[in-house]
């Protein structure tokens, strides 16, 4: 393992302050090297990718060719990509597919093997014949018992951060950006989509092809494959689900039509011409997934009331932070979800007012202070510019980049004013469209476009603090929510002996629920227990965030009544984020180690490989 990535830094090409080019880089752009790939970019680089590829349900494998262009910067004789678990059957050069020798290199855990193919100075196109493997980490493929139709099976991937790599050979790095086609055959009753210009409905022939024009580095790469349907939703945006969930999520988001309005207006136009999203069965290991043109979202924000859709407004941010300026390397993972974050409140204040985006910064707060306690206040995985080397990025890619990200913005936006700070991220996302960026080169335009050289306004940002330096930097202010005091009100209530029947809970979202629920003492009497149940039915609600924080409860109390639905919510739901608090929770005792086991037992099959890594370690 150790010797696998020694290989893959000292096959880099580092330039004298230690940091490679690639080809639209000049020397005063540089990028830093991407410690997560084997590739090296600034001698030979992929530029547009030809997928071929035959999905077989039954053998659980993708087959085929993934041909690309590239361009040979430095007349070298080989190209590096990146696969894992990939079964290598043929290289080829050129558009008659003369054959050519390939080497696979040591392999590591996650990083998996260089593939090394053997090129000529002169050459274009690179075909790579190729196999996934049944348990390629990147796929699931779901029975038709787990899907909510019961009669096709399904398959969907999760390329980011590093598992396109198991799905098809490639330069997997976010510094690298590339166009692709792709011809997929699917069996004949079920539909395939990308993150590409999609089809609306199913063919006779189940061969499908897709054109993404834009260039997307290779963990934006993404397929789903099952029964779907299309419904419209506004002229530009509209859902694929299975029949059984369209109406459900054509209901939830109605309003996604106005959300790509509200994010116009702030950061200017969508550049990527549709919008849809891929509502996924349970087991999609997360909320949602910013594929390009087609988000993938988690079913579990159907809640019915359209209370959780600041996730959308999430996803479709990353249409700017994320898609169009990419962080260059997974250390600089806060330039794509702390911009998101931020930008994801400002289109929900758009939307619902100051008020509603005030709570969704509040529980973002709670979970940041929750994060920071939880890793040591000292821990250099709290800062916000990251050292992954030498781990799994998926370990190092936590809240802190989400929150802290987006209230270091917020920091900046309070130093110079709304107008000022939109124009500037305006700016940034116009000097940076289609490229990828790292802390420094972002940090070298905040001083030059922003700042300009005031220091009194430089002492407000606080870069050192926010970016190099643990914790949160001393002087922040707590976000506060006037909606959240009015809860704060009933609880207090409630603490002092009101029954829960009696308390003012009118009109409550799912984040005032939230927000109360996590507020409950840790240890709680049956009869305390029982008589919140019985006045909000927390145990059979329907809103899977609330019956998330409600179970953490149910079993620090040994609340036996809510045993049988938290067992069928872990059946059933796939979300890392939901799983890992409620199995840790059950963890903590040897009785709930127990129960914990036998449902993990049960329910793994369920879960996407991006879940179970973490939970086999947690209950090992
Ligand atoms: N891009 C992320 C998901 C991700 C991050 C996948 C890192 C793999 C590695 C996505 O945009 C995201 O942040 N999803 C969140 C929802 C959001 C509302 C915070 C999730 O899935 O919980
Ligand atoms: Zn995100």
């Amino acid at each position: 393992m150790a010797g696998a990535l020694q290989l893959a830094s000292c096959t880099s090409q580092p330039t004298s302050d230690g940091e490679t080019m690639t080809s639209e880089q000049t020397a005063t752009e540089k990028l830093p090297a991407d410690v997560h790939s084997y590739a090296q970019p600034a001698e030979a680089v992929t530029k547009h990718l030809d997928l071929d590829i035959d999905v077989n349900f039954d053998q659980k494998t993708i087959s085929g060719t993934a041909s690309y262009l590239i361009d040979n910067l430095t007349g070298t004789d080989k190209i590096v990509f990146d696969s894992r678990n990939l079964q290598i059957e043929n290289a080829y050069l050129g558009d008659n597919i003369e054959e050519t020798t390939f080497e696979l290199g040591e392999t590591n855990q996650f990083m998996g093997q260089s593939l090394t193919v053997k090129i000529k100075p002169d050459t274009k196109k690179v075909t790579i014949k190729y196999k996934t493997s049944p348990d390629a980490a990147a796929l699931q493929w779901l029975s038709p018992q787990q899907t909510a139709g019961k009669k096709h099976p399904f398959l969907f991937t999760q390329s980011q951060a590093i598992l396109a790599r198991t799905w098809i050979p490639i330069q997997d790095s976010p510094g690298i950006r590339f166009t692709y086609n792709a011809k997929v055959k699917v069996p004949k009753e079920l539909l395939a989509v990308m993150s590409a210009e999609n089809p609306v409905q199913k063919n006779s022939t189940g061969v499908y092809t897709f054109e993404m024009k834009q260039p997307i580095p290779s963990y934006l790469m993404a397929l789903s494959v099952g029964d779907l349907v299309f419904e419209k939703v506004g002229p530009q945006t509209g859902i694929y689900a299975e029949p059984a969930t369209i109406k459900a999520a054509a209901y939830e988001f109605a309003e996604m039509d106005k959300m790509l309005v509200a994010a116009e207006k702030i950061y200017g136009k969508y550049r990527w011409d549709r919008y849809d999203l891929l509502v996924l069965p349970p087991s999609f290991p997360f909320g949602g997934m910013e594929n390009p043109r087609l988000t993938f979202v988690t079913p579990t924000v159907l809640a019915k009331d359209r209370s959780l859709t600041s996730l959308i407004a999430h996803e479709l941010a990353h249409s700017w932070s994320g898609n169009l300026v990419t962080n260059a390397t997974w250390d600089d993972f806060w330039l794509n979800e702390g911009f998101t974050v931020y930008f994801e409140r400002r289109i929900m204040e758009e939307l619902y007012g100051k008020e509603y985006a005030d709570m969704l910064n509040v529980l973002g707060y709670q979970d940041l202070k929750h994060t920071i306690a939880d890793k040591g206040a000292d821990n250099a995985d709290t800062h916000l510019k990251l050292d992954l080397e030498g781990r799994d990025p998926d370990e190092g890619l936590t809240d802190i980049a989400y929150e802290k990200g987006n209230f270091f913005l917020q920091n900046i936006e309070k130093a110079v004013g709304r107008a000022r700070f939109d124009q500037f991220v305006n700016d940034y996302f116009n000097t940076f469209a289609f490229q990828s960026t790292s802390t420094d080169k972002f940090l070298d335009f905040l001083r030059s476009e922003l700042i300009k050289g005031d220091e009194e306004l430089a002492e407000k940002i606080n870069i050192e603090g926010w970016v190099y330096s643990p914790g949160l930097p001393e002087g922040f202010t707590a976000p506060a929510s006037s909606r959240f005091a009015k809860v704060e009100e009933a609880y207090n209530a409630w603490k002092s002996g009101k029954p829960a029947a009696q308390l003012t809970t009118k009109d409550w979202s799912s984040h005032e629920w939230l927000h109360f629920i996590r507020m409950l003492p840790e240890t709680m009497s049956l009869q305390q227990m029982a008589d919140l149940d019985k006045a909000f039915n927390f145990t059979n609600s329907g809103n899977s965030e609330v019956l998330a924080a409600w179970f953490l409860h149910s079993i620090k109390n040994n609340y036996a009544t809510a045993d049988k639905a938290l067992e069928t919510f872990l059946t059933n739901v796939g979300r890392r984020k939901f799983l890992v608090p409620i199995y840790k929770a059950l963890n903590a005792t040897p009785e709930g180690k127990k129960k914990a086991l036998a449902i993990y037992a049960k329910a793994r099959p369920n879960y996407h490989a991006v879940s179970t890594v973490t939970l086999d370690e947690l209950l090992k």
